[in-house]
C-alpha cells in the first residue's frame, strides 16, 4: 500500500513540476510574434527562439516558399505577390495560420515569423484566439534602420531544401555556397535583389509598422535593438522571456 501511495505521490508530484514548467513555459506565456522590417533578423531570432523554448516557428514566408517549390495552387498565387514584394492579400494567409496554431504541437506556445503583417491580420488573429479563451503575449520587435537592411539582404543565402538561412558575411556556412543543415544549393532569394528589397521596405512602412502602435496599446511590445550582432539580439530577448 505504501509503495503505491509513494507512487502516486510521485506521480502527483511530475504533474506538479510539469505545470509548473507549462505555468512559465507553457502556451499561456510563450506566444510570440517577431515584428521587423524585411531583413531585420526576425527569421534568425525565431529560429533561436523556438530552439531554445522548444516551440515551433511559424514562418509565413517559409510556408509560401515551400509551396511556390512544390509548385501548390497557393504557392501559384503567392508567387506573383512575392516577386513583387508585394504583400499577399489576407485572405491567403490568415485561416492558414490561424490553423497552424491549432495544432497540438503549439500548446506550449509558438513563435510567428512575417505574421501578422498588417492590421486585418493582426486583428483577424486576436479574435481567433479569443475564441479559445487564449492572447499572445509578446511582439517582438527587431529594429533595424532601413540604411542597414539593403547591405544585409544582399548578403543573404537561402537553401532552396530546407530554407535555412545564412548570411556571405555574417552568418556564414562550414561550406561555400552548401547548407549546414542538409547539404542542399544556397541561393539569393528572388525578392532580395535591391530594388525589390526598397519596394518590401516601402510596403513595410505602410502596412506592417502600423502594428507597432497596435501592440503597444496592448501592452506586449518588446523593442530590441537588432543592429548588433545576432547573439546580442539574442541575449536581449532571452532577458524579455527568461532564461
Ligand atoms: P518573409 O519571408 O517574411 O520576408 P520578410 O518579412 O521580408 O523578412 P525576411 O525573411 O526578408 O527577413 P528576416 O527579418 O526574416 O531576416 P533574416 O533573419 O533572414 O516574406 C516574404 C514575402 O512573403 C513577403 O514579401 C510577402 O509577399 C509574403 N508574405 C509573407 N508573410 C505574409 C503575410 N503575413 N501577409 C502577406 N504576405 C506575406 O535576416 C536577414 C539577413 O541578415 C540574413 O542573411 C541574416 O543572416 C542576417 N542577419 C540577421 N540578423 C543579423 C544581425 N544581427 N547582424 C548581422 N546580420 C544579421
Ligand atoms: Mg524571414
Amino acid at each position: 500500500f505504501r509503495s503505491s501511495l509513494n507512487f502516486s505521490l510521485g506521480r502527483i508530484e511530475v504533474q506538479r513540476v510539469k505545470m509548473l514548467y507549462g505555468y512559465f513555459y507553457g502556451g499561456k506565456h510563450m506566444k510570440i510574434i517577431m515584428l521587423g522590417a524585411p531583413g531585420a533578423g526576425k527569421g534568425t531570432q525565431a529560429k533561436k527562439i523556438a530552439e531554445k523554448y522548444s516551440i515551433p516557428h511559424i514562418s509565413t514566408g517559409d510556408i509560401f516558399r515551400a509551396n511556390i517549390k512544390n509548385g501548390t495552387e497557393l504557392g501559384k498565387k503567392a508567387k506573383t505577390y512575392m516577386d513583387q514584394g508585394l504583400l499577399v492579400p489576407d485572405e491567403l494567409v490568415v485561416d492558414l495560420v490561424v490553423d497552424r496554431v491549432k495544432q497540438d504541437d503549439c500548446s506550449n506556445g509558438y513563435v510567428l515569423d512575417g505574421f501578422p503583417r498588417t492590421i486585418p491580420q493582426a486583428e483577424a488573429l486576436d479574435k481567433a484566439l479569443a475564441a479559445m479563451g487564449e492572447a499572445m503575449d509578446y511582439a517582438i520587435n527587431v529594429e533595424v534602420p532601413d540604411e542597414n537592411i539593403v547591405r544585409r539582404m544582399s548578403g543573404r543565402r537561402a537553401c532552396v531544401d530546407c530554407g535555412a538561412t545564412y548570411h556571405i558575411v555574417y552568418a556564414p556556412t562550414k561550406e561555400e555556397n552548401i547548407c549546414d543543415n542538409c547539404h542542399g544549393e544556397l541561393i539569393l532569394r528572388e525578392d532580395d535583389k535591391p530594388e525589390t528589397v526598397q519596394k518590401r521596405l516601402n510596403v513595410y512602412h505602410e502596412q506592417t509598422q502600423p502594428l507597432i502602435d497596435y501592440y503597444t496599446e496592448k501592452n506586449i511590445l518588446v523593442e530590441v535593438d537588432g543592429t548588433v550582432d545576432i547573439d546580442e539580439v539574442f541575449a536581449a530577448i532571452v532577458n524579455v522571456l527568461g532564461a
